[in-house]
């Protein structure tokens, strides 16, 4: 932690020195992003654990009556919001290689996300080829990856819309497509969008895809957007056997 008399000394070493301020810039930069990254990540997980509390109440009221229950709901509330407040980039490159089940990922990731879902009108339909069995590489970043793609396709859609997660094995590749019949990306919009800090929502950090996309590329795959404006969109996940 930089205490006052050091932010005093820092601002003066600015102030005379061209190079130190320019560093100073560069460091406090990266150190924004950081910050910005572990929130995000968390974010999403949280919410999901957000979505299941309150299923729970909505499935068996009783529970409102258990010491702590309220108390827990609103802190795990306010930690969401916290989180949405802080910007963050990501660590996308760091990942931690292992095989792992890619069907049963989506399985989860699909299980949680349509809890998300149960008190919208939103469908949500996802087909997971037969062939695709065991991946390896970052399970989590992974998990990341589709739900932050889920997570737009949500906020695009409007009740009575439909999102799907299609994964296919296509020759030496798996492809993900996460599809929505929902608002749609103008054209002017499409190339900033995977650039970080770059969002049209109010509570959005736009990090999102900037994310999803360095943790995609750091698996020697791509991330790619097919968009109608009202229509809806496609992104697909593409990753190299
Ligand atoms: N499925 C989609 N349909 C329509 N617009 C989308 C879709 N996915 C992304 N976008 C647009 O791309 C922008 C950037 O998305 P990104 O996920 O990076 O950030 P965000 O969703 O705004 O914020 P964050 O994910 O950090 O909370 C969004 O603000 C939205 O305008
Ligand atoms: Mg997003």
């Amino acid at each position: 932690m930089l205490h006052n008399i050091d932010t005093k000394k820092m601002n003066q070493l600015m102030e005379s020195n061209k190079d130190a301020r320019d560093i100073i810039n560069q460091l406090l930069e990266n150190h924004r992003i950081n910050v910005s990254t572990i929130s995000h990540e968390i974010r999403n997980p949280l919410t999901l654990v957000f979505s299941s509390l309150q299923m729970m109440e909505m499935q068996h009221p009783e529970v409102k009556n258990f010491a702590h229950w309220e108390q827990t709901l609103s802190d795990v509330e306010f930690m969401c919001q916290l989180l949405n407040e802080l910007s963050s980039f990501n660590n996308g490159e760091h990942l931690t290689y292992s095989p792992f089940s890619l069907n049963k990922l989506i399985k989860n990731v699909s299980i949680s996300f349509a809890i998300s879902l149960e008190d919208s009108d939103i469908e949500y339909v996802s087909n997971v080829d037969k062939a695709i069995t065991t991946f390896t590489g970052d399970k989590h970043k992974l998990q990341e990856v589709l739900l932050n793609l889920l997570r737009n396709a949500r906020d695009a859609v409007s009740d009575g819309g439909h999102i799907y997660l299609d994964a296919s094995r296509r020759r030496d590749q798996i492809v993900i497509e996460c599809r929505d019949d929902g608002c749609g990306i103008e054209a002017e919009k499409l190339d900033s969008i995977f650039e970080p800090f770059t969002t049209y929502k109010k509570d959005g950090t736009g990090l999102g895809l900037a994310i999803s996309k360095r943790i995609v590329e750091s698996h020697g795959g791509t991330l790619t957007v097919n968009s109608t404006p009202y229509k809806g969109s496609t992104f697909t996940v593409a990753l190299p056997l």
